[in-house]
């Protein structure tokens, strides 16, 4: 026993977007210009620190409840599962959103278009998987954005998503759209995703028997980690 392991990885099966993508400009200076190195996993790599149900508080899911009133825009709810290759629930997965609000805005410094900020919308939560995988947000649907990738270069509204496992090397990082988004045909992202049946696993579906009547349009939107069903992860795998 030697203690270390090299991470295994699921064959891509050529539906991954390219790390270096010439449409999205960003990509030239990130993608890596050398092949990547397997770095081997020790016991404090797989065991810790461990994330956990004592770091999320059950309010952290509702992103329309952080502030003292209620933030501008369609009201949401988005459930779903975490499931591995083989349709199996992962339980206890740390699921991360973070978005732009209504009217297409993140609040962050590196945001600096001229649409509004929304007082009382951060636009970042957080849950756990129960025991069946399961995970549910309630939050604000964003808005459409520009960014300067080319001339009336605007992204499909989106979320974004962040999932560790039990430990921060396991970590995947992907993108969710909506249906029917006329942006989706123009957007370098979206795009680089080439096989069309990977591109609609991209994008929830409504569901009105998540929809709250009078209240919030539900939509379902499944993670899938490994196997011919995967959501197209960003990065490196
Ligand atoms: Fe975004």
């Amino acid at each position: 026993m030697t203690g270390l392991s090299l991470p295994r990885y699921a064959p891509d099966t050529g539906t991954h977007p390219d790390l270096d993508w010439p449409d999205y400009r960003s990509t030239r200076l990130r993608a890596p210009s050398r092949p990547p190195v397997l770095l081997p996993q020790r016991l404090t790599e797989v065991t810790g620190p461990l994330l956990g149900e004592d770091r999320v508080a059950p309010g952290d899911s509702d992103l329309t409840r952080q502030h003292p009133g209620e933030p501008l825009g369609e009201r949401m709810i988005l459930t779903g599962r975490v499931l591995d290759g083989d349709g199996r629930p992962v339980p206890h997965t740390l699921v991360e959103l973070w978005q732009a609000n209504a009217a297409g805005r993140y609040a962050h410094a590196g945001d600096q278009h001229p649409a509004p900020l929304d007082p009382n919308f951060t636009g970042a939560g957080r849950c756990v998987t129960d025991g069946e995988g399961r995970y549910r947000f309630v939050t604000i649907k964003p808005g459409a954005y520009p960014w300067r990738n080319h001339l009336n270069a605007w992204r499909p509204r989106h979320l974004h998503f962040s999932l560790f496992g039990r430990a921060f090397t396991q970590r995947l990082v992907t993108q969710m759209y909506f249906p029917g988004d006329p942006l989706f045909d123009h957007d370098p992202i979206f795009r680089s995703v080439r096989d069309p049946a990977a591109r609609q696993r991209m994008i929830c579906r409504l569901d009105l028997d998540v929809t709250e009547p009078e209240w919030a349009l539900g939509y379902r939107f499944d993670f899938v980690l490994r196997g011919r069903d995967a959501t197209r992860w960003e990065g490196p795998r």
